[in-house]
């Protein structure tokens, strides 16, 4: 058993050493020295003793990743003026957009600086979700029973170490301001790093995380206004297809064969994490930071129209890569069926 150290950001202690539960975001040069976390991790390494090609489809897709490695220092815009406070992205999708609180806050005042938050918080999550891949991504090189998977995976931990550095610099750079982690991403994250079944992490990751990342991406990259941001969103997501590409590749089949009791572990994962992935994205930290009503913006959240059409949008890429691995059976149906998400089944998931 090892302990793995996850650096969220989160939870600043208070003088008592307690964890706050609304951390306050972190600004660019405060100087706040957040503790990082850490999670007791024990999972099966895997040791193999053969490194012949055994899976044309894995050796392919390595191949296309080491020719697509990319520098993200020289290969971004990073000499972009940015303002931050500017509708670099569509006010649209800030959740109270059209509310009455919407048409309370002052246009030049409150506006700009909800922008920058709101800016903030989606791109501090994208940030603490890449370097949960990036762990998980690591474990998955140790825990992968085939040589052909194991060196796929090491190009991803490299991906993901990249998206990293590129989300970290344009917050800091250009936003100047980080948010802590969503304790709903945190949760899952943690379930996922914690997990000891190979097929689950991957599932976890692979197809949950990165299937809502890929598709949280395009919505970004086809609405930014913003042309660093827009650039930084489209070169990651030409790696994040590969990534739900390897984690639909390596999981087929594997449900197969499983007894209905681990069948039903399966089930309540994917039902379970899709709920805490869509509760993360009522914001509301940032309505506290900016003491905004919470109660009347997190009802907002929950019933805008346009938030609906959003948050489901986000599952346009689990839903039918879960059904490709055939685990669309009749309870995660009913599941995907409250949360509004399963007409997404016969979308292309072509990742
Ligand atoms: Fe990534
Ligand atoms: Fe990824």
């Amino acid at each position: 058993m090892s302990a793995a150290s996850l650096d969220l950001a989160g939870g600043a202690a208070d003088a008592s050493g307690e964890t706050r539960s609304i951390p306050e975001p972190r600004r660019s040069g405060t100087q706040i020295k957040q503790p990082a976390s850490t999670l007791e991790v024990a999972y099966e390494a895997c040791l193999v003793d053969s490194y012949a090609p055994e899976r044309a489809d894995l050796r392919g897709l390595y191949e296309k990743a080491k020719d697509a490695q990319w520098n993200a220092k020289s290969a971004l815009p990073w000499e972009t003026n940015v303002d931050p406070e500017a509708e670099n992205m569509p006010n649209q999708l800030i959740p109270i957009f059209g509310s009455s609180v919407w048409d309370r806050l002052d246009k030049k005042t409150e506006l700009p600086r909800l922008r920058r938050h709101a800016t903030s918080y989606l791109l501090s999550n994208f940030l603490h979700g890449e370097q949960g891949a990036l762990m998980a991504t690591a474990q998955i090189v140790s825990a992968a029973p085939s040589a052909d998977a194991k060196l796929y995976a090491a190009t991803q931990v490299m991906d993901e170490a990249r998206h990293v550095e590129a989300y970290d610099r344009y917050l800091r750079e250009k936003v100047e301001m980080v948010y802590p982690v969503s304790p709903y991403l945190k949760t899952l994250l943690d379930e996922i790093l914690t997990e000891r079944r190979w097929d689950m992490k991957y599932l976890g990751m692979q197809i949950l995380v990165e299937g809502l990342a890929l598709a949280a991406f395009g919505l970004l990259s086809q609405t930014a206004n913003e042309p660093l941001v827009k650039e930084i969103v489209r070169m990651i997501m030409i790696d994040e297809a590969r990534h739900v590409a390897f984690g639909v590749m390596t999981l087929r089949g594997a449900y197969d064969d499983m007894t209905e009791g681990e069948l039903r572990d399966r089930e309540d994962f994917i039902v379970e994490s899709s709920r805490l992935m869509r509760d993360r994205f009522l914001m509301q930290e940032v309505w506290e930071n900016l003491d905004l009503p919470v109660e009347e913006c997190l009802e907002v959240t929950k019933t805008s129209p346009i938030m609906l059409t959003f948050q489901s949008l986000l599952f346009s890429k689990i839903v039918p890569n879960v059904k490709r691995l055939g685990l669309l059976t009749p309870r995660v149906r009913k599941g995907f069926e409250e949360l509004r998400v399963i007409q997404y089944e016969t979308w292309d998931a072509s990742a």
